[in-house]
């Protein structure tokens, strides 16, 4: 009833863990999966070991609502095969996000991750923190790398997009024409929070990404955008924090989602959404999940009425 294909990539269940939720051990991935996701995504990893910014880097603005500046901190993809290796002896699918400067670093971290056993590539082109943003905000940028990758990869690619930009559709568009597998909407959306006592920025680093409750309708709207244009699937993710969170997405035409924020709470809570979806599939008569993807369309919204 749960199980979905994205592109080849087959999962037990559609809740895959976003990336930079749980650090990059095997033990928090594991804790995912016996919760009942399909798959988890790594950190993003880059070619070389980061620091990230200092502290403050996160921090909770509303309930459920979070704002971060982690600054892709990683261990460097050499650093990170061992890890890989070690998720792929119990067999957890997994999702490895890949970013660089570069179209050849991209590829040399992508190739890295995939001859140690990852089951899909994440291109980051979208942290809205990090230098990599500005590749998520050029088009022809996004087509150039993703046709580079996807000629040497074997892995299905999937795209994550930056929601800081005018028109993603265009963005979509252009890691779809350069043989992306499929797109992730959506990343964090750029925040600023200021302390009105001090004065300064609450976050080191100033700026952030908001993620968390508060981005799950613009997530869905995004997801509903893209639905009207794209013809490989799309990866809802942005505040989910129900099974009624993860329903809008599919009838908004996402082929499966990503949960990240809200497991501050425990893992408990893929399970809850898991039961939660289960339930809702049968008391509406269907049969398996993908039933339900895009059917928000098939409702004519109402026309801007005429002037007299
Ligand atoms: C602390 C933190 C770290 C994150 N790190 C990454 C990252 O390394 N790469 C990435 O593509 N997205 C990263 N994200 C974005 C999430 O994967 C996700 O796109 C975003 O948080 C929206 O989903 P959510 O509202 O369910 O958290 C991070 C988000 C948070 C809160």
């Amino acid at each position: 009833m749960l199980e979905v294909n994205l592109s080849g990539l087959k999962l037990k269940s559609p809740i895959i863990l976003a990336s930079g939720i749980l650090g990059v051990s095997f033990s928090s991935m594991k804790r995912v999966i016996d919760a009942g996701a399909g798959a988890v995504t790594t950190k993003s990893i880059g070619p070389k070991p980061r620091k990230g910014y200092k502290n403050p880097s996160i921090i909770e603005i509303y309930p459920g609502t979070f704002m971060n500046s982690v600054g892709l901190a990683n261990p460097g993809i050499d650093e990170f095969i061992s890890e890989i290796k070690e998720i792929k002896k119990h067999n957890i699918p997994l999702i490895v996000s890949v970013f660089g400067d570069t179209k050849e670093v991209y590829l040399d971290v992508a190739i890295k991750a995939e001859k140690a056993g990852a089951d899909a590539i994440e291109m980051n082109i979208s942290c809205p923190h990090a230098e990599v943003a500005s590749i998520g905000i050029d088009k022809d940028l996004t087509y150039e790398i993703v046709k580079f990758l996807k000629e040497k990869l074997t892995l299905p690619l999937f795209v994550k997009l930056n929601p800081n930009v005018t028109c993603i559709a265009e963005i979509a568009f252009a890691a779809e024409r350069g043989g992306a597998d499929g797109v992730v909407a959506i990343n964090t959306l750029s925040a600023l929070k200021i302390d009105v006592n001090t004065k300064n920025p609450i976050l080191s680093h100033g700026s952030g990404g908001l993620s968390g409750k508060a981005i799950h309708p613009i997530a869905v709207k995004k997801v509903y955008e893209l639905f009207k244009i794209l013809k490989i699937p799309i990866i809802g993710c942005g505040g989910i924090d129900s099974w009624q969170d993860v329903i809008e997405f599919f009838l908004a035409g996402a082929s499966a989602v990503q949960i990240g924020t809200a497991l501050y709470k425990g893992t408990a809570i893929i399970t809850e959404i898991i039961n939660g979806i289960t339930q809702y599939l049968k008391d509406n008569s269907y049969t398996s999940i993908t039933d339900i993807k895009g059917l928000t369309h098939q409702v004519k919204t109402q026309e801007v009425p005429d002037f007299d």
